[in-house]
């Protein structure tokens, strides 16, 4: 029997408070994630307990149960307060999935400060972005990662602390730069923890949107109470599992499902911080004998690209639990993954505003392959008609899809950006920016964004930030970025360009763009293809028509075109 029991029975007397209780939370009380995912767990006499087994580049292991989980973070929590950092403060873990990153978003968040994970391959530009507009104060990084930060920080008054968590004590540190080592600070046993409450602020996400820049999403410390019971009805995890969430907590699923879920509900989880090889996947479940996976469309996509073979010469018998995330999860995926692993691959839906799973399927209810699934009990999910925001009457219509806001972990605000945040609302309804239709079952079937954001590899890819680092570049007059299909990735990024008087297009040009945009950017968003053209689409207004460069790319219809530019 599943955590979740019987789908219809939950949705059936449906209240956020069954999370409540068995948090012991009650509405008006202090609320503190950071607490709640280690001292909490101790308190409930799981201190020895394995909380964290991470496997780090160079095959070192290292392994922290509950206790030192609480023990470090209290330790790097009091760092942080020693600097000067107080409640409200934006605090940025910039770094590789080392443990320190796990351990380091507890203590910001045990302190009341806010935090503000950003992805350790963004290139300066990318980095600067996000840092200035959250004013943050403090970035926690690698040594390695630090010339990023050095070659912005003019641009960054509010930037007081850079602070290092490997640094060797022998190389000098540079302005702003202080060194912290989490193997040799004295451990603080007791760490005032900041009372924070429900809608404190705990975390800056920062996505991407279709226009200006990327946008912070500010959730609070009640969003808990979601990511709590969605991972225990979900991902259905247990108090013997042994737990593998893939991503990177840059993103949202790595901290909501890959810090808060797993440490809240006392769960062994497991880290593995090297590049993606099928053979190095399948090696590190059978050598942990992970038993709940949580992953991605395009992963699973090239784990079957690398063949059935591979899969025989691993023992993969613990796996009982397989999820994904992140972008549309094809039948063939799930019907291969039934075939290999014994089990399907359950597909989740949800955003980074949304901050917890909100459609998907359930262990125990019927999969259809292709399929999201249902909403999460306590989730008001629908199909919109796109002109009048009112649910489509009928099934099978393709819509918005829209949800009723109220849940916990609901984005509360875009940071500075309260025209995105209105604009994302309609009728009383938060317009996701999906397209979807459902079937008579009530079934979400997702058919594609309503907007021009890129989803590759499960990375949302804004085109603003892309078509604005190639705009830097001397010799761009003007960029366009839109997607182009890829059988592992869904989709690449693709980039047009034109160029200024007395620049011709020629290979050497494209790579020179090329490597001078890939250090501003990641190497996500980085364009697959480039293409010269003399002058892009553009309304009479002046405004750039992604959507005909789009549609060339797609084979699609191109559609009215009587409000563009003549040639
Ligand atoms: C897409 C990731 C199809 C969608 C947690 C959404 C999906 C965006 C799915 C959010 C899915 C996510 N099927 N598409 N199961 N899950 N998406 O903010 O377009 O990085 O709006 O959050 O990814 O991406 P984000």
């Amino acid at each position: 029997m599943s955590n979740i029991g019987s789908y219809d029975e939950r949705l059936g007397n449906f209240s956020w408070s069954i999370s409540e209780k068995e948090l012991g939370y009650k509405p008006g009380d202090v609320i503190n994630i950071g607490w709640y995912c280690s001292d909490r767990v101790c308190q409930m006499g799981k201190a020895s307990k394995l909380a964290l087994i991470h496997e780090g580049f160079s095959g070192v292991e290292r392994r922290y149960t509950y206790n030192d989980i609480r023990l470090a973070s209290n330790t790097i929590g009091a760092f942080l307060r020693g600097l000067g950092i107080r409640n409200e403060d934006r605090v940025c873990l910039f770094m590789d999935k080392i443990p320190e990153l796990y351990i380091g978003f507890l203590a910001i968040l045990k302190i009341g400060a806010i935090a503000q994970p950003l992805f350790s391959a963004f290139g300066d530009e990318s980095l600067y972005v996000r840092l200035s507009d959250a004013g943050t104060t403090a970035v926690i990084t690698q040594k390695k990662h630090a010339p990023k930060i050095k070659k912005i920080l003019e641009r960054l008054p509010h930037l007081k602390h850079i602070i290092i968590v490997d640094h060797d004590g022998k190389t000098p540190l540079r302005e702003r730069e202080v060194a912290f080592s989490l193997t040799e600070a004295k451990p603080v046993e007791t760490l005032e923890i900041f009372e924070t409450k429900a809608e404190s602020p705990s975390v800056f996400h920062y996505t991407s949107g279709t226009t200006g820049q990327p946008k912070g999403v500010r959730h609070v410390h009640y969003s808990l109470i979601s990511q709590y019971l969605t991972a225990k009805w979900v991902l259905d995890l247990r108090e013997d599992d042994i737990y593998w969430c893939t991503a990177d907590p840059g993103w949202v699923t790595g901290t909501s499902y890959g810090i808060i879920a797993p440490f809240c509900l006392g769960i062994t989880q497991c880290v593995l911080d090297a590049g993606f090889s099928a053979e190095a996947w399948y090696r590190f479940i059978e050598k942990y004998k992970i038993t709940m996976w949580y992953s991605a469309p395009t992963a699973i996509r090239s784990l079957m690209k690398a063949g059935d073979e591979i899969v025989k010469r691993f023992d993969l018998s613990s796996l009982r639990h397989l999820a994904s995330v992140g972008e549309p999860l094809n039948s063939e995926a799930v019907v291969w993954s039934q075939r290999v692993f014994g089990r399907p691959f359950l597909d989740t839906y949800w955003q980074t505003e949304t901050g917890c799973i909100v459609i998907s399927n359930y262990p125990g209810m019927e999969v259809r392959p292709g399929s999201m699934g249902k909403p999460f009990p306590g989730i008001t999910a629908a199909i919109l008609n796109p002109s009048t925001y009112e649910p489509h009457s009928s099934y099978g219509k393709i819509g918005l899809i829209g949800l009723r806001p109220g849940w916990p972990s609901m984005m509360r605000s875009y940071w500075n950006n309260e025209a995105a945040f209105q604009g994302k609302h309609r009728n009383g309804w938060y317009l996701t920016g999906d397209r979807a239709r459902m079937d008579k079952d009530g079934y979400f079937w997702f058919v594609g964004r309503d907007d021009d954001v890129i989803n590759t590899g499960g990375h949302l890819v804004s085109p603003f930030e892309v078509e604005s680092a190639l705009l830097s570049h001397p010799a761009v007059a003007e960029s366009a970025v839109v997607s182009k299909p890829d059988p592992i990735n869904l989709e690449v990024v693709k980039a047009f360009v034109s160029l200024k008087p007395g620049f011709e297009p020629s290979k050497d040009l494209e790579l020179e763009i090329m490597n001078f945009i890939r250090k501003k950017l990641s190497p996500l968003a980085m364009p697959q293809e480039m293409a010269f053209f003399k002058s892009l689409p553009k309304t009479r207004s002046g405004k750039l028509v992604r959507r005909i460069l789009h549609a060339k790319e797609w084979g699609e219809e191109i559609g009215d075109t009587s409000t563009l530019e003549d040639d």
